[in-house]
């Protein structure tokens, strides 16, 4: 079927009140510093969920902005694909909590669950959901309350995350506006070096797993990274060759937001120049799947993306997971 199939017609974003700096983990015995954290990550704040925040509550918030800016209501939205690794419940999705709290009363919604990829996975649900006619109106969400499922005495993890959540609408492209390429992989023999090894079947939540920490998310932030910077290579030269389009012709790269350096690497390898990025890992840390669409409403609102504009979107995450997206809007 020949692209673009899918066009991005309006976007959100929602994240908690409450920033936290490099400098509050030590009032909470952490042993780290600022300087540590911003030079291995590029990290200044995160958002931390609070009192009555919950996925839920800014799911909604996101998804009624970018419903809003696409000019469609709640009645018309046909599926919701929501990508999360940190449901307010396990049972059932997160996306049916955003559908029954923004009255979507019409819609499919179910989950996508690939991690930081989760976004760009979703918007590729999307689309086949547009191309078999399944819907005409489809919002993907992505986004965390990471704080929720990180180790809070694990400075390997907890200073790296934060929550926050990003909508899309997507509907038919026009105007040659929409989806030009997209590539998907995923390494499950990998799944251990970036998972939560309790919570599941396998080894159900106890007091003994959240004791050793089993319950929580666990990282070899090493291994993570030599492959994270390997996969995000590849994926941006995958979405590129499929759109048959060139370096030059990118108007704006929105990464991942996980690491500054494993960005600045990633542009170096598409040789695309950093004046060309969207970083906001220093305000934001890493919000998983809600990294990439929260970046995308901040690009779209600072009129760093304009009508006509050419942007790759490229992620990686648990699983692992990468892939990546070439969008003409
Ligand atoms: C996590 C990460 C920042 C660590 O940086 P690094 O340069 O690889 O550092 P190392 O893991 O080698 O750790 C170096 C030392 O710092 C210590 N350290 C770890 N976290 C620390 C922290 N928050 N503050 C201070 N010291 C810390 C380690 O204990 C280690 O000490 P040791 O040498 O005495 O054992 C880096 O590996 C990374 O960004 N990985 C990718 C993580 C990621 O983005 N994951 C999500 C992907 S979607």
């Amino acid at each position: 079927m020949k692209r673009p199939i899918a066009m991005i017609a309006g976007t959100g974003r929602a994240v908690p009140k409450r920033t936290m700096s490099n400098d509050e983990f030590a009032a909470i015995g952490i042993e780290t510093n600022d300087e540590w954290i911003r030079e291995r990550t590029g990290i200044r704040l995160r958002h931390v969920a609070g009192e009555g925040e919950t996925l839920t509550s800014l799911g909604a918030e996101a998804a009624r902005v970018a419903m809003q800016a696409a000019g469609v209501t709640a009645g018309e939205i046909d599926s919701i694909v929501m990508a999360t690794v940190s449901p307010d419940h396990l049972l059932p999705s997160a996306a049916v909590e955003v559908q029954a709290a923004i009255g979507a009363s019409r819609a499919a919604a179910f989950d996508v669950d690939a991690a930081c990829t989760g976004w760009i996975y979703g918007v590729t649900v999307a689309e086949g959901l547009l191309a078999t006619g399944s819907a005409e109106t489809v919002l993907v969400i992505g986004g965390e309350l990471l704080t929720r499922i990180v180790n809070w005495k694990d400075r390997n993890t907890c200073v790296l995350f934060g929550d926050g959540v990003g909508a899309a609408v997507l509907r038919r492209a026009t105007k040659g506006r929409g989806v030009l390429a997209s590539y998907l992989r995923s390494d499950g023999t990998l799944a251990q070096l970036l998972w939560r090894p309790a919570g599941g079947g396998v080894k159900p939540a106890s007091q003994e797993t959240i004791d050793d920490g089993s319950f929580f998310v666990q990282m070899q932030g090493r291994e993570v990274f030599k492959h994270a910077v390997r996969s995000m290579a590849d994926a941006c030269d995958r979405a590129l060759d499929q759109a048959k389009l060139s370096a030059d012709a990118i108007d704006l790269v929105i990464p991942h937001q996980a690491n500054i350096r494993i960005i600045e690497a990633t542009a170096k390898h598409a040789n695309v120049p950093m004046e060309k990025v969207y970083v906001n890992v220093d305000r934001y840390g890493n919000t998983s799947a809600g990294s990439i669409p929260i970046a995308l409403d901040e690009a779209i609102r600072a009129g760093r993306i304009t009508d006509g504009s050419t942007v790759l979107f490229v992620g990686f995450g648990a699983g692992f997971t990468w892939g990546s997206l070439v969008v003409k809007f």
